[in-house]
């Protein structure tokens, strides 16, 4: 067994044992619909999502991988509304994200979804704390409170006046979850998380988000090259050449 899924073992997270659950779980919380995504570059253009239809369960855990250029971020993207895809439709609990005005879009998404960045994208001059809080101000709430209880519930409250140049990168990946947590999301997206991290602060961040998922019923679906840390979800999608695939 590879050391990393070792770790994730002893820390209490295993391998969904051959666990397609969706039996118990019935309600679509993410469908997409024929999504197309393309970039041109010159006079070249790049199809990178090409007609996906997906459909991802509440409470579920998904990972997705794919190699690098595969379009996992874009998809990602897609899906968080961050992206306006040229043909198709995104619909998170049942609300056509890309129908609603920008204003709308923008509430949704606050409330509704939060997204770990691909190497964290914290502001620089913040602190941890105002970082986190930054959601919070955009939907015009003091949430200090609340920035701070989601520090602490990745184990941060004591770096709270730190700035991010102050801390570890596991230490920046756990803020970068306290923000996309506090307005607390039905949804949580997350871009190879992980990616930049020792197999220790790996298995730290898979466990802070599973306990999500437990806690409070969040959907996860998190971005990811690592193979064995995939095995722990509850399913596992590849994308390749513009499609999604179910991995064996
Ligand atoms: N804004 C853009 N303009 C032009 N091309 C882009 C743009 N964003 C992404 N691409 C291209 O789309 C493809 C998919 O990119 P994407 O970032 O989604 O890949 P990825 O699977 O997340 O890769 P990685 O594993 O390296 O993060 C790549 O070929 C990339 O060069
Ligand atoms: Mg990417």
């Amino acid at each position: 067994m590879a050391p990393g899924q070792d770790l994730l073992r002893r820390r209490g997270l295993r391998a969904a044992p051959g666990s397609r659950t969706l039996s118990r779980m019935s309600d679509v919380i993410i469908e997409t619909i024929d999504l197309h995504r393309s970039y041109r570059i010159g006079r070249k253009s790049i199809e990178v999502l090409h007609g996906i239809d997906l459909r991802i369960q509440r409470g579920e855990k998904v990972f997705l991988c794919g190699p690098s250029g595969a379009g996992k971020t874009t998809l990602l993207y897609t899906l968080a509304g961050l992206e306006h895809p040229e043909k198709g439709r995104v619909h998170i609990d049942g609300t056509d994200l890309y129908a609603l005005d920008r204003r709308a879009q923008a509430r949704f998404r606050n409330k509704r979804i939060g997204y770990v960045f691909q190497n964290y994208h914290l502001l620089p001059e913040l602190t941890a704390l105002e970082n986190v809080a930054v959601p919070g101000a955009i939907s015009g709430n003091d949430t200090t409170a609340l920035a701070l209880k989601a520090l602490e519930r990745v184990g941060l409250g004591d770096r709270a006046e730190h700035l991010p140049a102050e801390l570890s990168g596991g230490e920046q990946q756990r803020v970068a979850i306290a923000r996309a947590i506090v307005n607390e999301p039905q949804v949580l997206f997350a871009d190879e998380p992980t990616g930049n991290l020792d197999s220790r602060n790996s298995a730290e961040i898979m466990r802070i988000l599973f306990d999500l998922v437990e806690e409070h019923g969040v959907t996860l679906v998190v971005v990811t090259h690592d193979q064995n840390l995939a095995k722990i979800g509850d399913r596992t999608l590849v994308i390749k050449d513009g499609s999604i695939h179910s991995a064996e």
